[in-house]
């Protein structure tokens, strides 16, 4: 089976080498737990090897984004500002935030700028035009189905509402995606360690532990094997 590396020191190795192509996954977590960060060095890491990315973003702006990122990772900002200009990794805002615009979007970069990862940030914000849950759950499955066509590996980012381990509940997106990441921010007294687990991954073997990371100037590290304190 094909895989896509995700560049993410010590992730790769917790997934046997990668996300199985083609598939789609959840990066689920609270607020500055990393999503965004982990969202983007996976595109980053791609277009770097030749494998053009797209970050789809309905909340900040693409200007905003990339700024975060140049500062977040400041060891790779040349690294970012060179992808960005010769468009292997683009940020953009999609025309309106229905699940049509989103797909149209992600069609046309793969046919125009040959995309072959791509980032949704997030589905919480589509799911916020909804009038429903059930309206949203409907629509979802339906899109997440079209995703299933698309010729890419992405991840999509959902929010939660909380970023304790204890806390988590299961939202739509864990049944309907092809893997779940979770990130958390754990209390440990008067400091947060930041963790994660893969809590799915269909069609590929994966590591279930709960194991400490870090965002680095150089890149996100995820420290495989040891235990969080
Ligand atoms: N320049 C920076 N240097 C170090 N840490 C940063 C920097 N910018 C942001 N952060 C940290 O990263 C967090 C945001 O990361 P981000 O990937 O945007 O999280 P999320 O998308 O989950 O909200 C912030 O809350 C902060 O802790
Ligand atoms: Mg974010």
């Amino acid at each position: 089976m094909e895989r896509i590396p995700t560049g993410i020191k010590g992730l790769d190795d917790m997934l046997e080498g990668g996300v199985p192509k083609r598939r789609h996954v959840a990066l689920y977590g609270g607020p500055g737990t990393g999503k965004t960060s982990f969202g983007f060095e996976f595109l980053l890491r791609g277009a770097l090897r030749g494998e053009p990315g797209l970050y789809l973003t309905l909340e900040e702006g693409p200007e905003d984004i990339i700024e975060n990122m140049k500062s977040q990772f400041s060891g790779l900002a040349d690294k970012i500002d060179e992808s960005i200009k010769e468009e292997s990794l683009i940020v953009e805002r999609p025309k309106d935030y229905t699940l049509e615009s989103l797909a149209e979007a992600l069609e046309n970069r793969i046919l125009e700028n040959n995309v072959e990862r791509a980032v949704i940030d997030s589905s919480t914000m589509v799911k916020a035009m909804f009038p429903s849950e059930a309206e949203y759950r409907k629509s979802i499955v339906e899109f997440f189905n079209l995703l299933k066509t698309l010729d890419c590996t992405s991840f999509v980012i959902v929010e939660a509402e909380t970023s304790r381990r204890e806390e988590i509940r299961f939202e739509i997106e864990h049944y309907v995606l092809d893997g779940v990441i979770n990130l958390y921010s754990l209390d440990r007294g008067d400091t947060r360690v930041r963790a994660l687990e893969i809590f799915k991954m269909r069609g590929t073997n994966h590591s279930r532990d709960l194991v400490p990371y870090k965002v680095l100037p150089e890149g996100i590290k995820v420290y495989v094997g040891e235990k969080v304190f």
